[in-house]
């Protein structure tokens, strides 16, 4: 099939580029490049001995859009393109909902005037907020915190009043817990401009010596050694589950929200120790006040996920380090 994928040039468009075009779909990437490098285009041909076309859009241009699903004979659309950093939102609110709201509304008339109806969408385990129980399913009460989680929220909303008007539609929301690692080859990866706000791309740095040391934030919580629990998921194993929601939309309309995590916490310390075990050294760290906003723990229930998608996040932490660090050490940008 041929897939357009907006955002696709960013951390997890770019790793789902790869696994789609593997598979043998035909894929095209349309990116604004607000958060991503051109150079990406050039790594992704690398590893798949063929570049792929992308266009340097916004989202929110109807006109290119529209161009773009007529031209390329798009059957799907991956709607990774947003703005993801939650304090940016929580400063800019208006610009995230600019982008992330009225982005996919812009796609969505797009998609419809043109006749394009099977959409998987990216949304975040932050649409749930605090955990009234744990693991978070997907019919926990849903509470965001901050207008980033919010702007996800709203568009899950719109998409199950647009699937409900029109029973062509097809859709997927998938809830992505926290994507780690890196493409075995080190070629792609995350690499946030400035200084990361996530805890993976930050221990990479620390170790890399970019950064001084890692700041741990809070080892005082509630939790198995103190410090905050997450569900860390693969970034290659986040790809993986995009092509099963392609797959399973083909048969299946409506809409649908599913999880993609692994459904295992691991701690803050439990990352470092996976991080120091492949690097071979211990890295410099600082037990600093818990960053406001936090939350002690959370993690999926991936019994959906097996059940729509197949799903089975199978690559562990220490493969997640090995990744990362392959990628931080790595020339990419030259
Ligand atoms: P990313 O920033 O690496 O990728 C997003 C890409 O979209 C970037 O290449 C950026 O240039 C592009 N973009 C942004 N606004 C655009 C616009 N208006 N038009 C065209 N392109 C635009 O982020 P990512 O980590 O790959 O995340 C992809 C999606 O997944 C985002 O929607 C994000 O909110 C969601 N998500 C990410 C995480 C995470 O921790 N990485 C967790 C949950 C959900
Ligand atoms: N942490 C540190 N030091 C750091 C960075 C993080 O100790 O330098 C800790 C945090 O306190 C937390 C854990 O590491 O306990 C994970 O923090 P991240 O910033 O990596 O991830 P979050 O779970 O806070 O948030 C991420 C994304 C959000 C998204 C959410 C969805 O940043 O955009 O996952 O689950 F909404």
């Amino acid at each position: 099939m041929n897939i357009l994928l907006t955002g696709g040039a960013g951390y997890i468009g770019s790793h789902a580029a790869v696994v789609l075009t593997e598979a043998g779909h035909e894929v095209v990437l349309l990116d604004n490049f607000s958060n991503s490098n051109k150079s990406v285009l050039k790594r992704i041909r690398k590893i798949l001995g063929r570049s792929l076309p992308c266009i340097e859009a916004d989202v929110r241009d109807t006109d290119i859009v529209e161009r773009v699903l007529r031209e390329y004979k798009i059957g799907a659309v991956i709607h990774f393109a947003g703005l993801k950093a939650v304090g940016e939102s929580v400063a800019n609110p208006i610009s995230y909902y600019a982008n992330n709201v009225q982005g996919s509304i812009n796609l969505f008339q797009v998609m419809q005037k043109v006749g394009i109806k099977t959409l998987v969408f990216s949304s975040s385990a932050t649409v749930y907020g605090e955990p009234k129980y744990l693991p978070f399913d997907e019919d926990h009460p849903k509470n965001p915190m901050n207008p980033y989680g919010r702007s996800k929220l709203q568009v899950e909303e719109i998409l199950r009043d647009l699937a409900d008007s029109d029973s062509e539609w097809k859709i997927a929301c998938l809830r992505y817990f926290n994507p780690v690692g890196a493409h075995e080859s080190g070629l792609i990866g995350e690499d946030p401009n400035g200084i990361p706000n996530n805890l993976m791309p930050y221990v990479a740095k620390a170790a890399s010596g970019e950064l001084p040391h890692l700041n741990i934030f809070g080892d005082d919580y509630e939790t198995c050694d103190g410090t905050g629990e997450r569900d860390y998921i693969h970034v290659m194993d986040l790809a993986e589950g995009h092509m099963a929601a392609i797959s399973y939309l083909k048969n299946h309309a409506g809409f649908t929200c599913v999880n993609l995590g692994t459904g295992k916490p691991l701690s803050v310390m439990d990352l470092l120790n996976a991080f120091e075990k492949v690097i071979g050294k211990n890295l410099k760290k600082v037990v600093v006040q818990r960053r406001s906003g936090d939350l002690p723990c959370y993690y999926a229930s991936v019994e959906q996920a097996s059940i729509q998608l197949n799903g089975s996040a199978f690559r562990s932490i220490e493969i997640a380090c090995r990744d990362i660090w392959k990628f931080q050490k790595a020339d990419n940008f030259q």
